[in-house]
């Protein structure tokens, strides 16, 4: 009997990894978890306590401690959260007290998850794995129209030199960093909406869980 199917869906900042990991399960009846909340929710938690999302002691507490609620909260986007959530997802003691809550979460259904170490760490015997990028100029622009629509005012420039930083950021550190997992498949979106996307995705997971055939358990 193959086991639960997990769908890996990694990338840098806004290369739309989000989007397509909630079209994929729902095309697949799959659940759905986006792992960027629970760092967002851990470096707002640290924020509110007037701490340094860099202070690894407080950093750690706020993720042994975190809540189901604390995903809900509607404050964990924007730069200081975005800014906050990467550099507490830089420390291992925090990754470590993440990790089981994820792995838990595809064990038994199977799940699409998305984030930056989904193929890497997470679940490194998915038998699906998405690497989603686009240019650093098109993610900036998407994340700036987002912003946009949420009525937020951003300079497009420093909208696109918070993204290259934080990218930069998630690339170097020694714990998890993102990067692609040697056997993603890469989906370069820059020219591709939405729609068109989702499409190229579904052949490459169709391709790939054909293939993979029996044994889709991917429980480290
Ligand atoms: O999760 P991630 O930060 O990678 O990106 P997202 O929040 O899913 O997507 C950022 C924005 O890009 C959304 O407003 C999408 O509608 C848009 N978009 C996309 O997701 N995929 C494309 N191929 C083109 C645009
Ligand atoms: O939506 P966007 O791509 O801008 O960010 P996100 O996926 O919500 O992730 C926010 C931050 O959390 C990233 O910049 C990473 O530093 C961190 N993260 C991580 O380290 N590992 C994951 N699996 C998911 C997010």
């Amino acid at each position: 009997m193959p086991g639960p199917v997990i769908i890996a869906v990694d990338g840098p900042a806004a290369a739309g990894k989000g989007t397509l990991a909630r079209r994929l399960a729902t095309a697949l009846g799959l659940p759905y978890l986006d792992t960027g909340l629970l760092y967002r929710a851990v470096g707002r938690r640290v924020l509110d306590a007037g701490a340094d999302p860099r202070d690894a002691a407080q950093a750690e507490a706020a993720a042994r401690s975190l809540a189901p609620g604390d995903l809900d909260r509607g404050d964990l986007r924007g730069p200081m959260a975005d800014m906050a959530a990467s550099a507490v997802a830089a420390i291992p003691a925090v990754r470590a007290a993440l990790l089981d809550f994820q792995r838990v979460f595809g064990r038994d259904h199977g799940a699409v998850l998305d984030g930056r170490d989904i193929g890497t760490v997470v679940f490194p015997d998915a038998p699906v794995k998405l690497f989603v990028t686009a240019s650093v100029e098109e993610r900036a622009r998407r994340r700036f129209v987002e912003l946009r629509g949420r009525g937020v005012a951003a300079d497009p420039a420093q909208v696109e030199a918070e993204i290259r930083d934080r990218d930069a950021q998630d690339a170097n550190r020694p714990v998890a960093p993102l990067k692609p997992a040697a056997d993603a498949l890469l989906l370069d979106t820059t020219a591709l909406d939405a729609d068109a996307a989702f499409a190229a995705a579904m052949v490459m997971v169709e391709g790939r869980l054909e293939k993979g055939g029996e044994g889709l358990c991917s429980s480290p």
